[in-house]
């Protein structure tokens, strides 16, 4: 992979040019993935590269690390030690805000990790007395989920479609990082099948870009956003990391979680996807 040398200290270019090494590094770690997948699906020969190994193993008693892809696609590194603490933290955040709002964590519970990738939070409950689910539009992460956390229930879904669980399913829903790549219409879309499926007085915690981000936006994305409007870029690569959107609090609160009350709102809140904001919204 290129470093890009003294290109990276020009004022303005560090930024893109860090941005142009993750999509290597991205493309590098798809490419090796798909030549391993052709290789044991296939039996095709060919030249593999050698898997490194970890520098961090998880506790024998946790479930094993998935392959760096799938922690690349969530995480935006494939950094083991990362995906394990934030993870951890993730699912510190979750209890606490539960807790602070007197969600009780009980066996007759039924939770969801919407959009839950790899497991990378989940994976981390897996000693709460609630029943997990975990849905994603990631198939291949869905088939790692299946093989290694027997202590969940997975399901794939399309990245626009009705889940599959009944109304008034889920006592507690959360969706790290999920809202922050999909388009307005799709954000919708989402937030109504989660209301049908929550039951009454069930609680959404969503984390977001929030104020803590704007330095990222151009001029004419910071007007908008300072407007109180849903900023998106890329939509049409909907459900990829890609596609980035910014959420002012303004907008979170009449537009996206308008059927909803909220319960809470933590800016930079939701540490283990920092610097998002966590907010925790209930069903009425
Ligand atoms: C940045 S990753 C975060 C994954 C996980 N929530 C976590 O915090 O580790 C975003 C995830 O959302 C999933 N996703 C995007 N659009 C989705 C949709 N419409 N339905 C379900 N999952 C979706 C992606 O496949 C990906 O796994």
């Amino acid at each position: 992979m290129r470093t890009y040398g003294v290109w990276r200290f020009v004022p303005g270019l560090a930024r893109w040019l860090q941005r142009l090494e993750a999509r290597e590094r991205e493309n590098h770690l798809l490419a090796a993935e798909c030549q391993r997948l052709a290789q044991e699906n296939f039996r095709l020969k060919g030249p593999l590269r050698q898997r490194q190994p970890p520098d961090v193993s998880p506790q024998s008693d946790e479930p094993p690390l998935p392959p760096e892809l799938l922690r690349w696609l969530v995480a935006g590194t494939d950094d083991a030690a990362w995906f394990l603490e934030s993870g951890r933290r993730a699912m510190a955040t979750l209890l606490e805000l539960l807790q602070r709002h007197g969600v009780p964590l009980t066996a007759s519970g039924r939770w969801l990790d919407f959009g839950c990738g790899c497991g990378r939070v989940l994976r981390h409950l897996q000693h709460t007395p609630a029943q997990l689910y975990g849905c994603d539009a990631n198939p291949l992460a869905i088939d790692w989920c299946a093989d290694h956390l027997p202590f969940a229930r997975f399901a794939v879904n399309a990245l626009a479609s009705p889940l599959d669980y009944d109304r008034d399913f889920f006592d507690v829903i959360y969706a790290f990082s999920v809202f922050t790549h999909l388009p307005q219409p799709l954000q919708q879309h989402w937030l109504e099948e989660l209301h049908r499926v929550l039951k009454p007085g069930g609680v959404l915690l969503l984390s977001v870009h929030g104020d803590a981000l704007v330095h990222q936006l151009s001029r004419a994305e910071r007007a908008d956003y300072r407007a109180g409007r849903l900023v998106v870029r890329l939509p049409a690569l909907a459900g990829t990391n890609h596609c980035a959107a910014f959420h002012p609090p303004a907008w979170v609160r009449t537009v996206l979680a308008g059927r909803f009350e909220i319960l809470d709102f933590q800016p930079e809140g939701a540490t283990g996807n920092p610097p998002q904001d966590a907010w925790l919204i209930r069903k009425t």
